[in-house]
Order: C-alpha cells, then sequence, then structure tokens
C-alpha cells in the first residue's frame, strides 16, 4: 500500500493507526519512496519536547530544489510547473515550463552567488506575487542561503524590524506592484526601511511596474540584466536534513515578530506528502492556491509542496475583485483548475455580491476546495460548497499554522465525510490532544479544549531565530511535554475537530495574524495616546475586525476626535500595515484592569462584541466605573 494516495475512510483509519503506532517507520516509508537524497538518514527522528529539540532525518543530505526541480526534468520537463496569472485580465498568462524553472533559478542563484551570497546567509524577498518571487525563494534553497519572505503589504518598519532580526545582507524586491488599479510604490518602501538597516550590501530589483524609480549606487541593481549574463546551470548545494531552509515571521503576543525556522528535510517530506494526500493530486491536474508566497500557505502549498510532486501551480498576481468580483471564476475556468484553495475571508466577500459573477463561469474542471486560514462558518462553507463546488466538490477544511509548516488537520476528499466548520480529522503521523484548563488532557469524544499536539511531525518550526528561550515559552511551555497551538478546539462525538479560535493575544483578521501587542505599540506611538487596547469582534467579511481602546494624554484631550482616529491609523499603517487597522476607535478614560494590572480584555471583547449581559467573573477588578462608562459610550 501506498503512503501517497488514500482513498477511503477505512484506509485512512488504517494508514493513521499506523502512522500513530510507529511514527518513525511511517515517515520513513514516506520519505523512501518519492524523494532524491543525496546521502540517506542515520536516523528518522530524535525529539525532546522540554528542550525543545527536534530532529528528522539526521544524517541525510539532500537539496530540496533537485527534488522540486532537476527530478522532474526527465519526465516532464516540458510540462507546466508555473502558471502565472497577472493582474491584469488583458495581459497573457506565463508558462513556466519544468525546464526553464530549472533555468531561471540556476540563473538566479549564480546571480546571488556573484552577490556574495553563502550557504547559511539570510536574504529578505519582499516582491508582490510575479514569478520573481518563487524563483528567487527556490535560488536561494539552491544555493543553501535561508529566505526571508515578507509580504509586500507589510510597510517599512515591519520590513527593517525583520531585516535586522535576521541580519539579512540581502534584499530583493520590485520596482512596484500592482493590486487591483492601484500600483505600490515597493522600491520606496525598501529605501525607507534600509535607512534603518546598515547590513543590507545589496538589493536586487525586479522590473514590473516600470515607474520610476531611485537607484543607490553600488548598493541597488535590477536584476535582469544580472540574470541576462549569468550561468545557466548551478550546482545545487549539498545541505544536510536539519539545515534552516527559511524563517517566516509571524505575530505574537509581545511587539516583537516571531521568525519561525523551518530546516529542509521534514519540511520537504511533510509539504510534499499533505500536498498529494490532502488535494488528491493527479499527474494533469492544474492546482491553484490563491494566498501569497508571504504568507506559509504560499511557501508550502504554492511553491514547495506542488513542484515537489512535479504539479503545475498557478500563481495570481491580483485580486478576487478586480476587474470585478468574477475575477477567481474567469481564472477557473480559463486555467480548467481542478483543485482551488482560498481563505474563508475571500468567500464571504465574494459570497455577498451578485451569484450571476459565479454562475457565468463553466467551473466544471474543479474536483476539491480548499479553505485555511480561519474558522469557516457555516454560510460561507454552504455558498462554497453549493455554488462554486456544485456540491459535487469535497471541501477541504485544513487547520495548520506557520509554526507548523504543514497541514495537520484536514479532511482527505473522497475518503473522510466533511462536516461544514470541521477541520475533521488529523494528518496521519499527527496526534492531537485536548486540554482542560488544569493542564489535564481531556480523553474520548465530545471534548472542548486547549489544543495541543503529543508527538512531532516532520515540518514543525524547530525554534524562533535568535530567541530559543521563547519558542520553548511560548509553544512548550504552557502544558508539559506537548507542543502547544494557541487556539482552542472542540471534539465532536466521532472524534472530528472543530477550531474555534485563538486563546491568546492573536487576532485573525481576514485571514491575517495580529497581535495585539505590535498594534498597541503602534498606537501608544501617537504623541496624545498615553495607553491602549486591542480587541477583536466579529464582522461579516473579515471575520474578525479590530476595536482599539484609546486612552489619551491631557494634551489630546482637545484635539478633533475624527483627525485623531486618522492619525492613529496612519500610525499602525506605518508600522504594521494596512491590514491592521481599527475598524473602531473608542476614547476612554481607563482601561478595566486587574488588581495585578493586567488588561481585562475578556470584558472589552464582549463590550465591542455587543454581547454585555453577563460579564463573566469581575470580582478581581480594580475600576468596575470604568466599565460602566465604556459600556454607555460603545461604539
Ligand atoms: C492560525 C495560524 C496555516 C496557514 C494560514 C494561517 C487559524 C488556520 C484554520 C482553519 C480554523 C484556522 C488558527 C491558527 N487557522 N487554519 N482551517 N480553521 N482556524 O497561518 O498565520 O500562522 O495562522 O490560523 O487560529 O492558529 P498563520
Amino acid at each position: 500500500m501506498s503512503n501517497y494516495h488514500i482513498k477511503h475512510l477505512e484506509e485512512y483509519f488504517q494508514v493513521y493507526r499506523k502512522s500513530v503506532q510507529n511514527p518513525e517507520a511511517f515517515w520513513e516509508e514516506v520519505a523512501e519512496e518519492h524523494f532524491f537524497w543525496r546521502k540517506r538518514w542515520d536516523r528518522v527522528l530524535e525529539w525532546d519536547f522540554t528542550k525543545p529539540e527536534i530532529k528528522w532525518f539526521e544524517g541525510a543530505q539532500l537539496n530540496i530544489t533537485e527534488n522540486c526541480i532537476d527530478r522532474h526534468l526527465r519526465s516532464r520537463g516540458n510540462k507546466t510547473a508555473i502558471l502565472f496569472e497577472p493582474n491584469d485580465p488583458g495581459e497573457a498568462a506565463e508558462h513556466i515550463t519544468y525546464r526553464q524553472l530549472h533555468e531561471r533559478v540556476s540563473k538566479f542563484a549564480n546571480v546571488l552567488k556573484e552577490k556574495g551570497i553563502k550557504k547559511g546567509d539570510r536574504v529578505i524577498i519582499y516582491l508582490p506575487m510575479i514569478p520573481e518571487l518563487a524563483i528567487s525563494v527556490l535560488a536561494c534553497a539552491r544555493i543553501g542561503a535561508i529566505h526571508s519572505v515578507v509580504f509586500a503589504g507589510f510597510s517599512s518598519t515591519a520590513l527593517a524590524t525583520r531585516i535586522n532580526d535576521c541580519g539579512a545582507k540581502m534584499v530583493i524586491t520590485s520596482d512596484g506592484s500592482y493590486r487591483g488599479n492601484k500600483t505600490i510604490d515597493l522600491k520606496g518602501i525598501v529605501d525607507e526601511a534600509l535607512k534603518q538597516c546598515p547590513h543590507v550590501e545589496t538589493v536586487l530589483v525586479a522590473k514590473r511596474t516600470k515607474e520610476k524609480i531611485s537607484m543607490k549606487n553600488g548598493r541597488d541593481h535590477w536584476l535582469q540584466p544580472l540574470l541576462d549574463k549569468a550561468y545557466a546551470d548551478c550546482v545545487a548545494e549539498i545541505m544536510e536534513a536539519e539545515d534552516p531552509l527559511f524563517i517566516l515571521y509571524t505575530s505574537g503576543s509581545t511587539g516583537r515578530p516571531k521568525g519561525m525556522m523551518h530546516t529542509t528535510a521534514g519540511y520537504m517530506v511533510y509539504t510534499a506528502y499533505t500536498f498529494k494526500n490532502v488535494f488528491q493530486y493527479r499527474e494533469d491536474d492544474v492546482y491553484w492556491c490563491t494566498a501569497d508566497i508571504g504568507w506559509i500557505t504560499g511557501h508550502s502549498y504554492i511553491v514547495y509542496g506542488p513542484l515537489a510532486n512535479g504539479a503545475t501551480t498557478v500563481m495570481f498576481e491580483g485580486a478576487p475583485s478586480y476587474p470585478d468580483f468574477g475575477r477567481f471564476w474567469e481564472i477557473v475556468q480559463k486555467h480548467k483548475i481542478n483543485q482551488f484553495y482560498t481563505a474563508p475571508t475571500a468567500i464571504r466577500a465574494l459570497a455577498k455580491e451578485s451569484l450571476d459573477f459565479v454562475t457565468k463561469y463553466d467551473l466544471s474542471s474543479l474536483k476539491v476546495l480548499g479553505t485555511v486560514g480561519e474558522p469557516i462558518n457555516e454560510e460561507a462553507w454552504h455558498w462554497y460548497n453549493d455554488h462554486v463546488g456544485d456540491k459535487k466538490c469535497p471541501i477541504v477544511d485544513t487547520w495548520w499554522q506557520t509554526e507548523t509548516g504543514g497541514i495537520l488537520i484536514s479532511p482527505i476528499p473522497y475518503s473522510t465525510p466533511t462536516k461544514p466548520t470541521y477541520a475533521t480529522l488529523p494528518v496521519p503521523g499527527v496526534q492531537p490532544a485536548l486540554m482542560d484548563e488544569n493542564g489535564k488532557e481531556i480523553k474520548g469524544n465530545q471534548a472542548d479544549g486547549r489544543l495541543c499536539i503529543k508527538f512531532p511531525w516532520p515540518s514543525i518550526a524547530r525554534t524562533i531565530w535568535g530567541d530559543h528561550q521563547r519558542y520553548k515559552d511560548t509553544y512548550f511551555s504552557a502544558f508539559e511535554g506537548m507542543y502547544f497551538t494557541g487556539d482552542g478546539a472542540l471534539r465532536d462525538e466521532v472524534g472530528y475537530y472543530r477550531i474555534t479560535g485563538r486563546v491568546d493575544d492573536v487576532i485573525i483578521v481576514s485571514g491575517h495574524n495580529l497581535g495585539t501587542a505590535p498594534i498597541e505599540d503602534a498606537i501608544n506611538e501617537h504623541p496624545a495616546v498615553a495607553e491602549s487596547a486591542i480587541v477583536g469582534f466579529p464582522h461579516d467579511v473579515k471575520g474578525n475586525a479590530l476595536y482599539g481602546y484609546v486612552i489619551l494624554k491631557e494634551t489630546g484631550e482637545s484635539r478633533d476626535r475624527d483627525n485623531l482616529k486618522k492619525e492613529i491609523n496612519q500610525m499602525i499603517t506605518e508600522h504594521i500595515g494596512p491590514i491592521a487597522k481599527l475598524d473602531k476607535i473608542q476614547f476612554v478614560p481607563g482601561l478595566p484592569k486587574t488588581r495585578s494590572g493586567k488588561i481585562m480584555r475578556r470584558i472589552l471583547r464582549k463590550i465591542a462584541s455587543k454581547d454585555t449581559s453577563n460579564l463573566g467573573d469581575t470580582s478581581t477588578l480594580l475600576n468596575p466605573e470604568v466599565v460602566e462608562q465604556i459600556m454607555k459610550e460603545s461604539l
């Protein structure tokens, strides 16, 4: 029996049982089946969640790009690897074959080398969704440089923080980017960021919008002329299994983002395995994930997972609403997409528009639909199922995280009966546990608790770059010997999991993880602001929107409130990016605090959600009069 295509629920249970009875034998079999190893591993797994230390396939040597590209050249050389669909529907799509990808990655890798980048160096990639993004990621991996992609919607301050945190020597960017009918001056943002980053020696600039930008002599180089001169072959660097592959930043409960570090062999094996099983990818399918490569979804399920399977993966530069709300479905029809993977926030936004945008197009090529990033509500699930999938396509509600590297809980199409709003069952090899408030595991079905994972899977992040203690504190200290996800979940009577949302200070807005602390830090930078607290409240498209409670300094009291609100959102845009802007801002005289000085966010959340009939236990509340006033003036 192949570990690859699981076809029936019975088979799922068989595979699952085997995978947990002997995880090492299970993953060894997967690793043996489809990859190209320069040297075989000595040990499959070594782990200790208390340190924490996790090593998969130690002793093995490989290069992930040989697995994602070279390995396919003989049988799939002329097959499309990356299908690029530009922002403007009038611009032709670009089909990059595996052979062309090999050449473009090799040339790019040679440019990196020529500019002094070596194995272990960090390279920041700040690019829109154009082919150079995927190619530069792979070029780094080709030579063993550690890529760190920063989503091109982040501000210059957020970019600078990440550049400095990982000590990058190089930034790869473009002149600008398109988003719908707007252009964004990416190079200008990079220039602004680099004022704070003295260690960056080189900036490579891809041409996209052709707008006039400034180039700093000696530091900045147009990419194309360098590529034109580069040699079209680049020997892949031989990497150890646990050599870092990339760093990807995610928000946390303090102001500093966490650089999640992923390593080579385990990440490759896991993303390839889950891609093939969760999407039931078949050789000639065309697969499209609408995420941005600036997030983990794009890393694992646009680039590495699909390419490791020799798949055709679509990269879309634009927005779902441009030129109109039918764009996604127009692309599905045009490229005969078989697997389509998107976020609940996009589904909700499209479901609000006329159904004509959907019915106008032939979506009969679709076989599997996916969702990721936040809990999907029942209404959105049914809309997706009925109108996009025509009730024929299984929906895979895939639960995972930047930290997990790959999908951990998801239905397997055509095997796992789906249930709206349920991510259903763990992927083989994944051992979830629900924990109660006292740190005890809740056994049996019909349970509700904090979601942990008991045993390592190959693509778990190995550390937070430069701060192993924080890695331990954040993920391995809440529940002894377990990885804590930060999510709450319930388990139904048959053992299906439903993720109920974050139980920490992270709020998911339109599928983007936002920590409350960095936003509060940004607001507090405003000279008129004394203190602030951010909570989420339900929003019918974004899932959650942000509600800010702001205490003004005396000097701010006389200022115009509407102007202040604008300035506060401007502050957030500068420090983080427009995705973190507040929907509502309420100026308050104080914040509800406990005697120990902790803000009682629970109360603020209730007020923001207009759910104040029962505020719960307020016995430790220091200042009940403030709560009364906030409630009276709430928005
Ligand atoms: C958080 C991780 C994994 C790629 C995108 C997000 C939430 C993710 C689901 C889902 C309910 C989900 C969780 C998780 N989440 N997928 N299918 N159902 N919630 O990665 O930015 O690291 O966010 O997203 O709360 O902890 P991320």
